[in-house]
């Protein structure tokens, strides 16, 4: 069984509106229906549990009003931080062993395609990660804002999500996590490297329109990659079609 977490408990503060993030209107809907549709209709995505903001589980109970999403076992609420969102996610799932898919409900260009690798690396490996590589280069800061160290950037990639698990490992390494008083985490897989340091994690190649809407930019650009998406001629969708699509587009210099 695949269960499809999707984490719509923050309210969004750097994008700094009245209403969490998830709620803002793209593209005619909500980024968290957008996000909603891709992992609903997924074939291999059995349920579906929404973790929301506190104060605004009506929101998605008049999503759920349409009938469109009756993989949706339930709506709760998110806790304190990400890490206590995915902690009420796993006891709201108890202790059967499936595979658990977890999703920014805030990264609503999310592809089948990614969902899908996902769950085809969890036949082999217990946890899975989905991330990109970087264009920047990542430097890393001390606290006087010098720079401390620039690594390799081949090596480096940007996290993103889904981030998928077999539900007793990631229950496992949450089990860990509360135990100790250092914990701090923004993401799940880091709770897998730190607590079962010995269990592999597999990384799926991510798709740069899978963003998360963090700052107010970022709506737009969400905006415009949708637009990008719903043309009547389908956008480029892998590497090659886009830079068949940029042919004409270079600079002819005649003479010279
Ligand atoms: N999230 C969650 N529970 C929390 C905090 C975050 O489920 N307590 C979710 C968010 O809803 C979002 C995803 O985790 O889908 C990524 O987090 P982030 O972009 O940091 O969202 P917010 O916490 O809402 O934003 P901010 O940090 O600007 O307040």
């Amino acid at each position: 069984r695949n269960v499809a977490v999707l984490l719509a408990g923050g309210v969004g503060t750097r994008v700094g509106l009245d209403i969490p993030k998830q709620l803002i209107k793209v593209a005619g809907k909500t980024l968290l229906e957008h996000t909603l549709g891709v992992l609903h209709d997924h074939p291999e995505v059995d349920e579906v549990l929404i973790m929301m903001a506190p104060g605004h589980l009506d929101a998605v109970r008049a999503i759920l009003r349409s009938g469109q999403y009756p993989k949706v076992v339930d709506v709760l609420e998110g806790g304190e931080t990400r890490n206590d969102t995915t902690l009420k996610a796993l006891e709201r799932i108890g202790e059967e062993d499936c595979h658990v898919l977890f999703h920014d409900a805030v990264r609503p260009l999310v592809t089948a395609r990614i969902v899908s690798e996902c769950f085809e690396a969890l036949r082999t490996y217990s946890a899975v990660d989905v991330a990109i590589p970087s264009a920047d280069t990542i430097i890393e800061v001390a606290e006087d804002n010098t720079i401390k160290e620039i690594p390799p950037r081949a090596a480096l990639r940007r996290g993103q999500t889904p981030q998928a698990f077999r539900a007793s490992v990631i229950r496992a390494a949450y089990a860990k996590a509360v135990e100790d008083p250092a914990f701090v985490a923004t993401d799940d897989c880091t709770v897998v490297l730190r607590y079962l340091p010995e269990e592999p994690i597999w990384v799926v190649q991510g798709d740069e329109r899978n963003m998360k809407v963090t700052e107010p930019i970022d709506v737009y650009l969400a905006d415009k990659l949708f637009q990008l998406t719903s043309n009547d001629a389908p956008a480029p969708s892998t590497e090659e079609e886009y830079r068949a699509a940029l042919a004409g587009r270079t600079m002819v210099v005649f003479g010279g």
